[in-house]
């Protein structure tokens, strides 16, 4: 790594706690830094230098995913972050900045490489790149690349907008847009996966019936209201981590991709997929919100019950849709994509569900047993799943289907913001989201933003602790599908099948 100043705004807030400095302790574990790199904490807040390193030291004792005991070594990281106060509005303080980081980089005879990380509300993203600009803070002669969280504005125009303000300080070459969901190592693994020749032969709609994306968490809108009400899970999650995975699964990249590939192909599935007009959103889109019910056994309260939140609010907490992507690929194949708050499970997961061609395979269809089914498991555990039918050998003529697992150990599982900050210091763009795929994500999602703020869409409650409004289960249904691995209340074990509910349960 290229010896690199890392200029973090934010930093006495949430994310930098949780995720940045323990992924920056991770990697400085794995010996992945530049012996000179530099972290320089922004905030509001007036703290020593060492107040500040022993904020960071709590977090890493508390969130690295490797336990942090090697007081050592923990000396030795911190030797690198220093804090200064910044109000992002004064000019002075950015020019102070300036002096502080190049008087750093002559002591440590380093290049002005400059990776500015943005770990601030988005309302402050136009005002801290013009700031950077102004103060001559990217004018050195090394590299500067900026980082920034979603969300990536509120709208198709509210993105354009900001996207057009970064460009003024920034080539989009240099902006990394976050999404963390592209860090995750098995979406990751996606890139690679698409390449290999065995999936490449299925990966089309020759064989496959249909794939299901689903982001599902237990918990509610936890103290994020006056986010949270005015987002819904359609812009919290759908926008960004849900068409992200969809683009990662259909891309259809060729042998040996580079990054502009893999930006390039997502582009185009984004370019493919059919336009929702406002007037058929309802037919295509479910828009859920929870109420008052039991998640893992402890009863929780409805949405418009959570602090903060309006009795009449008509945000939404879960959403599905079915999506189709009309190319030489995928054409006929339906996506559904679901994500919803207070569900039955935590878990992101993708299945593929294949066409059953053969007689034996149509036989156990009928008999109602599973088809043959890929399934990547994203989080919280990660693995990969293929389930095959084969024959039954207690029963002659019948079938029975076999599961060939690999499950990734959880120690070897780096967290997505290590692959993330890896890569934002190296400058490798693959896994950050491009503004052409934001725009075009955006441009998807307007008329369903549209739909929804005009109540064209009925809002359908479901009870916390489910898998969201039955009109979700409908929306499969319609085309002879269902969601699986939702795991099946105990009556309808007899009659759903054997099979199916010791595959449920196993997974
Ligand atoms: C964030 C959303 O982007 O992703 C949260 O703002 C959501 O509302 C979170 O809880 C889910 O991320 P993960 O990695 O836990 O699936």
């Amino acid at each position: 790594m290229e010896p690199t100043t890392f200029v973090l705004f934010g930093a006495t807030g949430d994310l930098a706690k949780r995720k940045i400095y323990p992924a920056l302790y991770n990697l400085f574990v794995d010996q992945e830094l530049s012996p000179s790199f530099e972290v320089i904490g922004l905030g509001r807040s007036e703290l020593t230098d060492d107040t500040f390193r022993a904020r960071v030291e709590h977090s890493i004792r508390s969130f690295s995913r490797r336990e942090a005991n090697n007081s050592a070594l923990i000396h030795d990281f911190l030797h690198a972050f220093r804090y200064r106060v910044l109000d992002i509005g004064r000019k002075e303080d950015y020019m102070k900045l300036l002096r502080l980081i190049e008087q750093r980089e002559e002591e440590l005879r380093i290049s002005p490489n400059r990776l500015f990380y943005l770990s601030v509300g988005p309302e402050f993203f136009e005002r801290i790149a013009a700031g950077i600009q102004e103060s001559g803070l990217g004018s050195a002669n090394g590299w500067k690349r900026l980082v920034i969280e979603k969300p990536f504005g509120h709208d198709l125009q509210s993105a354009r907008d900001l996207n057009q303000k970064l460009s003024q300080a920034f080539e989009e070459h240099e902006i990394f847009r976050i999404d963390h969901y592209l860090g995750k190592p098995m979406v990751q693994k996606l890139e690679i996966l698409q390449q290999n020749s065995v999936l490449k032969a299925l990966w089309d709609n020759h064989y496959i019936a249909n794939v299901q994306i689903t982001a599902i968490e237990t918990v509610g809108v936890e103290e994020r209201a006056g986010y949270y009400d005015h987002v819904g899970a359609v812009r919290d999650m759908f926008q960004n981590h849900m068409l992200q995975l969809l683009m990662m699964l259909a891309s259809h990249l060729p042998n040996n991709s580079d990054s502009e590939m893999v930006r390039f192909k997502k582009k185009k599935v984004m370019e493919a997929l059919e336009p929702l007009q406002k007037q058929d959103v309802s037919a295509n889109v479910i828009r859920g919100q929870y109420k008052a019910g039991a998640v893992q056994g402890k009863p929780v309260i409805g949405y418009t019950s959570e602090p903060g939140i309006a009795a009449t609010s008509m945000n939404d907490t879960f959403i599905a849709a079915k999506l189709q992507i009309d190319d030489f690929f995928w054409r006929g194949v339906p996506f559904y994509i679901r994500t919803g708050k207070r569900m039955k499970d935590k878990s992101t997961r993708i299945v593929i569900e294949f066409k059953e061609l053969s007689k034996m395979s149509s036989q156990a269809n009928a008999d109602g047993k599973s088809p043959n089914l890929l399934v990547f498991e994203i989080s919280p555990n990660e693995g990969i799943t293929l389930q095959l039918n084969t024959m039954d050998p207690q029963h002659k003529g019948g079938v029975k289907p076999i599961h060939m697992d690999f499950h990734e150990s959880r120690d070897n599982v780096h967290e997505a913001y290590e692959n993330l900050i890896y890569d934002a210091l190296h400058g490798d763009p693959t896994f950050f989201a491009h503004w052409d795929e934001v725009e075009l994500s955006w441009k998807w999602v307007q008329p369903i933003l549209e739909a929804f703020e005009k109540n064209l869409v009925p809002l359908h409650p479901y009870a916390a602790g489910t898998y969201g409004p039955a009109e979700s289960d409908a929306l499969l249904a319609e085309d002879g599908y269902h969601w699986w691995f939702d795991a099946k209340p105990e009556q309808e074990f007899e009659t759903k099948g054997r099979e199916q509910y010791a595959f449920h349960k196993d997974h």
